[in-house]
């Protein structure tokens, strides 16, 4: 495995595969690696000739109230555990390098960027948008992989290649979760014992809310209340949104016909998490 920090070494690398009819797979992550990104390198294991994991804490998603000062970061940890999962090259260029002085073109998406964390985390995909798609001219792959945790994410990603004709299919694989359904996250590890426990109210009214979709409820007032009731009597649990919206749009449903989105962003303590899940006629 080898570990590339030269952008312009990167998209040599890139171009060579290529022309040598290798087919390529992009992981973006920002390190801090655990089971669910490792998930994904082995979905771009099976599928590319060339697996590449992006390793690069962005700046621009940030916001200036947020955590990327304390953002965890252990490059020589990532790389052994990616060494295991048969990455060929980690990609893991310096912040001055990426955002040059001058640095000033940026990519953003219209409305899947509004609602959600979009309303509350100014700018972030506006970062995202912009890092991924630079990401995405210097490693120059056939397939990037993304997690559905981040569900916005993935849809604001998605929305960006289909409308900016990338050339690249760009794929969304199941949340990998903790064996009490607490989703993975880089950030759960800033949660203390205590938080821990609470935590694990997002998966289960998640869960329980898919349980009342299956036994006939519709009504998007209905689940959130059983939603927000669950989490609500967690200790040290703040709601900043539940919401039940279009899985395409983001739009906020009233009744769900046959599909729907619940997402969640809840505060633990000082540490904010997000979840998602499906509510659809044949979930299992
Ligand atoms: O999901 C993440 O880790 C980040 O938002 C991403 C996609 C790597 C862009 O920085």
């Amino acid at each position: 495995m080898k570990i590339i920090k030269d952008i312009l070494e990167m998209q040599v690398m890139a171009e060579e595969s290529r022309r040598s009819g290798k087919k390529i797979a992009l992981v973006p992550t920002m390190g801090a690696l655990h089971q669910g990104h490792l998930s994904l390198m082995d979905y771009g294991r099976t599928k590319a000739d060339l697996l590449v994991v992006s390793i690069f804490v962005n700046p621009i998603q940030f916001g200036p109230k947020e955590d990327f000062g304390k953002y965890p970061r252990d490059l020589q940890g990532d790389s052994l555990l990616t060494a295991k999962r048969g990455v060929d090259i980690i990609f893991s260029p310096e912040a001055k390098d990426f955002y040059p002085d001058l640095f000033q073109t940026y990519v953003m998406v219209e409305q899947v960027t509004q609602p959600l964390c979009g309303a509350v985390r100014p700018g972030h995909f506006r970062g995202v948008t912009t890092v991924v798609c630079k990401l995405f001219h210097i490693v120059k792959p056939h397939l990037a992989i993304f997690g559905q945790k981040d569900f916005q994410q993935l849809i604001v990603i998605q929305q960006m290649a289909k409308d900016l004709n990338m050339d690249v299919e760009v794929i969304g694989r199941p949340t990998v979760r903790e064996a009490d359904g607490l989703a993975m996250s880089s950030r759960n590890r800033y949660l203390s014992p205590e938080e821990r426990v609470s935590a694990r109210s997002l998966s289960w009214a998640l869960k329980e809310a898919q349980v009342l979709f299956r036994k006939g409820e519709r009504k998007t007032e209905v689940l959130l209340d059983r939603v927000s009731g669950l989490i609500g009597r967690e200790p040290a649990t703040r709601i900043e949104y539940a919401r039940i919206c279009h899985p395409r749009t983001l739009e906020d449903l009233t009744v769900v016909k046959d599909q729907g989105v619940l997402a969640l962003a809840v505060w633990v303590g000082s540490t904010r998490l997000i979840d998602n899940c499906l509510l659809e006629d044949n979930q299992e």
